[in-house]
């Protein structure tokens, strides 16, 4: 059995004040990673708030004998994930792991989505990721080594009604980790994407109809379920790049994007028309086959 350890590490751990950031620094920290503690504080919505979330993070990691540094900065603005990458370089003096994981929400209808709505979710989400991990990676890069965690959400895959604005920004979150992956691991920086379901505030705001046909059979909901993965795929003992892991429910399973093998027109033959389409839909859409692309190019070499 093997130690999962990070003696020597330097974590930053974003929007790591509450819920699932808070319990991924906890167990950094106490298998010997320096962290820095991002967190502005503040309610669902991603409004400014009390710094003390991050502080009190810190206060319990020194009290179990860790260490740890805050920063209350907002990963939503370039300046702000300079910041956050920053402290990590001038307390602990280099940036092993990055775990992008602060998030906000602010559910509604499609229609009832305000501009508000919609670019606050895509500033925090998938801007705030780029923030972070822009000056995260090119510390790493000059270092030859680093473990990146991306927090997306099968929202973001999958769908979930009243979070279109959410799963959008999840959504970039995918197309974002997928290129940081293909661009770091000639580093030595493997990149993952995690989508949890834990209970913290951000589960407790979904409305009741947000989960309907879900089962309610007890199960694993706890935010450490979610920091188990997180902590493998941060650490030296993960040797996967550009891979996708659900836990939910006490499961823990690789999500994959594959293609169908799908219907050939070859060059000797004539451009496709809308009625071949029509014809040949059901060979289009089988899924008997597929393969798992590794990048675009990958995905365009699968074609004779
Ligand atoms: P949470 O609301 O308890 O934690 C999010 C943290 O991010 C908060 O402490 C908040 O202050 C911080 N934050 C928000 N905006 C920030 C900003 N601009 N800069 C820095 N920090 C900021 O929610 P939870 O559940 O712990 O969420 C953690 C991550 O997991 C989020 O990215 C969320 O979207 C994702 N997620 C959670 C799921 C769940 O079932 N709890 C499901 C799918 C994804």
């Amino acid at each position: 059995m093997s130690a999962v350890s990070f003696e020597g590490r330097v974590a930053i751990v974003t929007g790591a004040g509450g819920g699932l950031g808070r319990a991924h620094a906890l167990e950094l920290a106490r298998r010997g990673a320096q962290v820095v503690i991002n967190d502005l504080g503040g309610d669902m919505t991603g409004a400014h708030g009390a710094v003390t979330m991050a502080d009190e993070v810190v206060e319990q990691i020194r009290a179990e004998g860790g260490i740890a540094v805050a920063n209350y900065d907002s990963v939503a603005t370039p300046d702000g994930g300079r910041r956050i990458v920053h402290t990590a370089l001038d307390v602990f003096g280099k940036v092993d792991i990055l775990v992008n994981n602060a998030g906000n929400i602010r559910n509604g209808a499609f229609t009832d989505l305000t501009p508000g709505a919609i670019d606050s979710l895509l500033d925090v989400h998938v801007k705030g990721a780029f923030h972070v991990t822009q000056p995260a990676f090119a510390a790493m890069r000059d270092n030859g080594y680093g473990r990146i965690v991306f927090t997306a959400s099968a929202a973001g895959l999958f769908g979930s009604i009243h979070q279109a604005n959410y799963a959008a920004a999840k959504g970039g979150v995918f197309g974002l980790a997928n290129v940081v992956a293909l661009e770091g691991a000639p580093h030595g920086i493997l990149t993952n994407t995690i989508l949890p379901a834990a209970l913290s505030r951000m589960a407790a705001d979904m409305a009741p109809e947000q989960f309907a046909g879900m089962p309610t059979t007890p199960a694993h909901m706890e935010p450490e379920m979610i920091t188990a993965m997180v902590a493998y795929l941060a650490s030296e003992e993960n040797t996967h790049n550009r891979e996708l892991y659900s836990i939910a429910r006490g499961r823990y399973g690789r999500v994959f994007m594959g293609v169908a093998p799908g219907w050939h027109v070859s060059v000797d033959q004539p451009v496709a028309t809308p009625d071949d389409v029509a014809e040949h839909i059901d060979r289009i859409r089988d899924l008997d086959g597929y393969a798992v692309p590794e990048s675009m190019v990958a995905e365009f070499a699968l074609v004779p």
